[in-house]
C-alpha cells in the first residue's frame, strides 16, 4: 500500500494559503503549513480551517499549522513563499535585503529536516532566491526549481486569448528568461491551437501584449497593494503535481544551467521536463537572433542580482 505524500509549505501568507487550498482540493497528500513563531497561531488557524474544509472535499489528509521545522520532516515536496512581497513602486530586486536572510534560514532548515525533498521556490527576487537556496542547502540541481515561467506564460496566454477572441484553452505560450521586466515571451513557441499568433493578431497588438505581460506582476501590485497569489499558487501546484505524479510535463521554470543556452551557474527560466526525477531535462529551443538577444539581456539582469547575493 502506498503512503500519502507529504507537502510542506514554507510561508503561510497569501500564496501559502492559496497553495494549501489547492493541495487539499487536488488531494496531493498530507500538508504542513509552516510560518515563523510570531505567525504560529495564524498558520495553525489557517490549517484548521483547511482541515475542516477537507470534510467537504471528502479528503482524508492531515493539515498541520506550525512554527516548528521538525513538523516538516520527511516532506516529499517543499514550496517556499517565505519572505515579503512587493508594494506599489517596488521592483522584485528591492526585496533582496529582507528576503535573502529568510531564504538562507529556509535553506538551512530544509537541509536539516527535509534532505530528500523536491523544492519549488517562489519568493522574490526569484532567480536569485532559488540560486541561493540550492547553493546553501547543497541540493542537486534536479531537486531545486523556481516558479516564474508558468505564471508569466499564463499572463501572456490570457492577454492573447482575450485579444484574439478565443478560448484560453487553445493558447499555448512560453515565457523564458528571468522573472523581471525583461522576461522573454517567445513568439516562435506561441500558438493558438497550432496556428502562429502572428496569423491572428497584428504586430502592434502582440507588442502591446508583450509589454503588458512583462509588467503583469506590477499591474496587480498597483491594484491590490500586494502581489498576486491565486495564479502563482496554481503555477507552483502544476509543478508539484508533475513531480508527485511523474507527469513529465514540459513547463517553463527557473532551472540551474550548466552551459545550456550558453549560460553557466545561474538559474534562468527555460523549458524543463518535470517528473519523478525532478527537473529531468532542460529543453533547448532554437531561438531567433532577436529572441536570443532578449534572453541575453534578461540573463544579464539575473547575473547582476545573483552577484549581489554572492557578495552578501
Ligand atoms: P505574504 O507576506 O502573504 O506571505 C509570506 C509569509 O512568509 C509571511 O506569512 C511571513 O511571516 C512568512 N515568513 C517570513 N519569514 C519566514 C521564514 N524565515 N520562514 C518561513 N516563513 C517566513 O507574501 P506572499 O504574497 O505569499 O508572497 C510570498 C513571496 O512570493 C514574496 O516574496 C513575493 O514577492 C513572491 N512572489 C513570487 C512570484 C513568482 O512568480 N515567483 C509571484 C508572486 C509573489
Amino acid at each position: 500500500m502506498s503512503k500519502r505524500r507529504k507537502i510542506a509549505l514554507i510561508g503561510a501568507g497569501n500564496i501559502g494559503g492559496a497553495l494549501a487550498n489547492l493541495t487539499c482540493a487536488k488531494q496531493l497528500g498530507d500538508l504542513v503549513l509552516y510560518d515563523i513563531a510570531p505567525k504560529e497561531n495564524f498558520a495553525k488557524g489557517k490549517a484548521l480551517d483547511l482541515e475542516q474544509n477537507t470534510t467537504i472535499h471528502g479528503f482524508d489528509a492531515t493539515v498541520t499549522g506550525t512554527a516548528n521545522w521538525a513538523d516538516c520532516a520527511g516532506a516529499d515536496v517543499i514550496i517556499v513563499t517565505a519572505g515579503i512581497p512587493r508594494k506599489p513602486g517596488q521592483s522584485r530586486d528591492d526585496l533582496i535585503a529582507i528576503n535573502l536572510p529568510i531564504i538562507r534560514d529556509v535553506a538551512d532548515n530544509a537541509k536539516k529536516h527535509c534532505p530528500d525533498a523536491f523544492v519549488i521556490v517562489i519568493s522574490n527576487p526569484l532567480d536569485a532566491m532559488v540560486y541561493e537556496l540550492k547553493r546553501r542547502a547543497g541540493f542537486p540541481k534536479e531537486r531545486v526549481v523556481g516558479m516564474a515561467g508558468v505564471l508569466d506564460s499564463s499572463r501572456f496566454q490570457l492577454f492573447l486569448a482575450r485579444a484574439a477572441g478565443v478560448s484560453v484553452k487553445d493558447v499555448r505560450a512560453t515565457v523564458l528568461g528571468g522573472h523581471g521586466d525583461d522576461m522573454v515571451p517567445v513568439l516562435s513557441a506561441t500558438t493558438i491551437n497550432g496556428v502562429p499568433v502572428s496569423q491572428l493578431l497584428s504586430a502592434d497588438v502582440i507588442k502591446g501584449i508583450i509589454e503588458r505581460t512583462r509588467k503583469g506582476g506590477g499591474e496587480i501590485v498597483g491594484l491590490m497593494g500586494t502581489s498576486a497569489y491565486y495564479a502563482p499558487a496554481s503555477s507552483a501546484i502544476a509543478m508539484a503535481e508533475a513531480y508527485l505524479l511523474d507527469q513529465k510535463r514540459l513547463l517553463p521554470c527557473a532551472a540551474y544551467l550548466t552551459g545550456e543556452y550558453g549560460y553557466q551557474d545561474l538559474y534562468v527560466g527555460v523549458p524543463v521536463v518535470i517528473g519523478a526525477g525532478g527537473v529531468e531535462r532542460i529543453v533547448q529551443l532554437s531561438l531567433s537572433t532577436e529572441e536570443k538577444a532578449m534572453l541575453d539581456k534578461s540573463v544579464t539582469s539575473v547575473r547582476a542580482i545573483v552577484d549581489v547575493v554572492k557578495k552578501n
